[in-house]
Order: structure tokens, then sequence, then C-alpha cells
């Protein structure tokens, strides 16, 4: 079966728009109508006129496309593909630790789960998070959740002091700074370029930080010829895409592989998501009240931007 031309077909039966995030397989980024970052596919799905959203990325993304639009039908390939950095901030001790800064103000990061959101007084991206911080009065104390490595870099960009839920993300954390500086030695012409969720120490070495659509962005006005990216591989795609004279190397991670691939992104393939099309499931719900709960941070966080 040509799962191309079926995904193509059951997009116009359904009247479905299908939305994807840089880290998934180049496979799924080809067919798909939109690829962006979290903040752009969070765009796309505010102001989409299709019936159906078909969400290929993460749990906490697709829920973000639910929340903007409870009453259309959202399908995510694999309703595990989850996100390590979202599981470690549950809702019960998030609430307990809000609870210990009642005069903060909750900017959460969108890698969340919506009952977090809800908790929050607004949302913000990889892409907008230096922004949706300076819009805040100098005379509010603030919470920061639950990236603690984009939390630190926002507090040098801004020089906001700011209390920072401790989480992290398994595939940004695992760089090696050692691997990255052999590399860099091996190819000295070559711009580092990182996502903000890395560690500080490997943050140190790049020439450039920001989101994934930022960091594509940034390689293809750079006049640089080679990059070294530090974020997940999936990206290398859109890359190689725009910029085909150019070279790009996937930082290292520490366990021995030759790049970093995000084990909940790629949980979605090419036959789950022309299932999920076919049989209009798995779908995205959320419990009674939930997303209405989390739509004004959300929302916050749109109009901001
Ligand atoms: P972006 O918003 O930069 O695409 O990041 C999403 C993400 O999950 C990074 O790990
Ligand atoms: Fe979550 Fe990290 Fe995967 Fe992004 S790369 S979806 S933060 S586990």
């Amino acid at each position: 079966m040509d799962l191309e031309q079926e995904i193509g077909r059951l997009k116009r039966e359904l009247n479905a728009v299908v939305l994807a995030h840089y880290y998934q397989e180049s496979e799924i980024q080809d067919v798909a109508d939109f690829v962006g970052d979290s903040l752009a596919l969070a765009q796309q799905a505010e102001k989409t006129q299709a019936d159906v959203i078909v969400f290929c990325g993460v749990h906490f993304m697709a829920e973000t496309a639910k929340i903007l639009n409870p009453r259309k039908l959202v399908l995510l390939p694999d309703l595990a593909a989850g996100c390590s950095l979202s599981d470690r901030c549950p809702p019960g001790q998030f609430q307990a630790f809000r609870q210990k800064y009642p005069d903060h103000f909750v900017v959460t990061y969108v890698n969340s789960s919506a009952a977090v959101k809800a908790m929050s007084d607004v949302i913000c991206t990889s892409s907008n998070a230096v922004k949706i911080v300076s819009k805040i009065p100098a005379d509010r104390k603030i919470l920061f959740a639950p990236d603690q490595h984009l939390g630190r870099y926002v507090m040098k960009q801004t020089g906001r002091d700011m209390v920072l839920w401790p989480g992290s993300c398994m595939v940004h954390e695992i760089f090696s700074e050692k691997r990255l500086v052999q590399l860099k030695v091996e190819h000295p012409d070559a711009e580092i370029i990182a996502h903000p969720e890395c560690e500080a120490p490997v943050l140190a070495h790049a020439d450039y930080i920001g989101s994934t659509k930022q960091l594509l962005d940034y390689t293809g006005t750079s006049p640089k010829t080679k990059f070294i990216v530090v974020t997940e591989a999936g990206i290398l795609h859109q890359m190689q895409q725009r910029s085909p004279g150019k070279t790009f190397l996937p930082a290292p991670p520490d366990n021995g592989c030759a790049c970093n691939e995000c084990p909940h992104m790629r949980l979605n393939t090419m036959d789950k998501l022309y299932r999920a099309m076919r049989d209009r499931t798995p779908k995205l719900e959320l419990p009674p009240g939930l997303a209405e709960a989390a739509y004004a941070p959300l929302k916050r966080m749109l109009e901001w931007s």
C-alpha cells in the first residue's frame, strides 16, 4: 500500500490537517501539512479550519491542540508518546510546590500536562520564553516549571531571578560536553547550535541557542556552511532540505550512539499515522473542565507572543 497516497486521500475525506513536530521521522514530516516547533504548531492548531487535527508529536502537544479546539477531533498516532520532562512534573507534586510560593507568578513551559498548565498563569515555549518572562512586571516574583535548564537560560537572558522546578529532558541532558568538544576539534569551521533544554556546560559552547524553528532558521541565514546541532536529530531533515549545500553534524550523546533521538517522539510511525486516520482513533480526550481550566494561560501566551 502507498501510505503517502492513502494518508492524502484520508486527509481529504476527513477534512483533516496533519501537524508534525521537527522530531518526527522524516517520512512523517514530508507527508504533514505543517511542520513546526511547539509554538508554531499551537498557532496552527488555533487557526485551522480543518474538522480533524492529526497531531504527529507527543501527548502534551496534542493536548495543547485539544485545549484550543475542545470540540474538534484530535488524533495522536500513538497515545503512549509522552515526554520525560512533562512526566517529571506530576500535577499533585506541582500543586504542593506551587502552594509554597503563593505570591509567585507561575510561568510553565508547554512541555507539561494540561493539569499543570491549568495551575499556571502563563505558558511559554522555548521560542518565546525570554519574551514572556520579560513581560512580567519587575516587582512580581516568578516560579518557572518544569525545565530547569531552560529556566536558567531565561534567567541569564532576562536578569530575572526565578524559583525553578527541578525538571529536565532525558534527550537534552544526555549530550556529552566532552564528545561535543572533541567533535568541534575535528570540525573547527563548524558553528555549534543548541536547544535551551541542554545543560549549562553544553550551552556554554554554543554559538547560537534557540527553539527547533529558530535553529532551523539560523542555519538557513548564517553564512557558515557547517553546523554541529545539539538537539534531537529529526531537525536535521529540514535543515538539509532548506540548505542542501551545507553540512549538519548531530551532536553525540553520552551513551555511545552517534546521534540522539527522542524515544517518545519516535513512537509515531507512518503506519500508525495511517491507521489513526483510517480508524479515527486514538483520540486525544481531556477530563471534563480541564481544557477550559488550561485555556486561559495558553491563550495568554498566544496573545503575548
Ligand atoms: P521546540 O518548541 O523548540 O520545538 O521544542 C520542543 C521540544 O520538545 C524540545 O525537546
Ligand atoms: Fe520531551 Fe525531551 Fe522528547 Fe522534547 S525531546 S518531547 S522535551 S522527552
